[in-house]
């Protein structure tokens, strides 16, 4: 039996509310607070920074799961340690040199993460796996909250999961972008670990019901 850890994205929370928000996520059955930044370079947007990265450490307990979509992120990989992250994602798309980008990752202690846009395969990780502790698979473009998920996305889980059992490792699988709860029993049945979901549960009439119910979809 397997069940989702969630991931809140707070990219939908309300900014004049954090600290609310935060709570919420905190007081949930939420294993982490996924945190969107964007550079409006490598995404067509601009979301936010380190002084609300910091707001938000100081107001949670729980680990921050950080997914950076912009250029060149190896240039932050300190600051983001120093700031009290836990996971740190970089783009396989903005990263030449992504063995050593994960490398210092992991040798600041945080997780190191590698996030692939819809149309990256899977099969380019073959040989990165063994240096990532987490993939986040996009299952939209990235840069907005609130669009559609991508349905292409089950078969890439299925084939990441078999490279992962395959070479016996635990890499978690993450899945970002339009989940909601009619896709939660089929994304975990293709081998996901953990869901990102933004808009499906801060649009949601009570929040933290909303993930206590995607927590605990079950499959066997
Ligand atoms: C998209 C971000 C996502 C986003 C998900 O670029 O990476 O984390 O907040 O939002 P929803 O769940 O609304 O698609
Ligand atoms: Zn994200």
């Amino acid at each position: 039996k397997r069940t989702a850890k969630i991931a809140p994205s707070l990219l939908a929370a309300d900014f004049g509310n954090l600290d609310k928000d935060v709570k919420m996520v905190e007081d949930s059955q939420a294993t982490w607070h996924h945190l969107d930044v964007m550079d409006g370079v490598f995404v067509p947007n601009i979301s936010y920074g380190t002084p609300v990265v910091k707001a938000i450490r100081k107001a949670a307990k729980k680990p921050l799961d950080a997914h950076l979509m912009i250029v060149k992120p190896e240039r932050y990989i300190d600051m983001f340690a120093d700031l009290g992250v836990d996971n740190l994602t970089v783009h396989y798309e903005a990263c030449p040199h992504l063995h050593r980008t994960l490398q210092a990752i992991r040798d600041t202690g945080m997780k190191a993460g590698i996030a692939l846009n819809p149309h990256t395969p899977v099969s380019l990780l073959e040989n990165s796996l063994e240096g990532a502790d987490l993939i986040c698979i996009m299952s939209v473009n990235p840069g907005f909250g609130g669009q559609s998920f991508i349905p292409n996305t089950y078969e890439k889980v299925r084939e990441l999961r078999s490279m992962i059992d395959d070479k016996g490792l635990d890499t978690l699988i993450e899945i970002d972008g339009g989940v909601t709860l009619q896709n939660t029993a089929k994304l975990l049945e293709a081998g996901a670990d953990v869901l990102v979901a933004g808009s499906f549960v801060f649009n949601s009439e009570d929040p933290e019901a909303t993930i206590a119910r995607m927590a605990s979809v079950e499959v066997y």
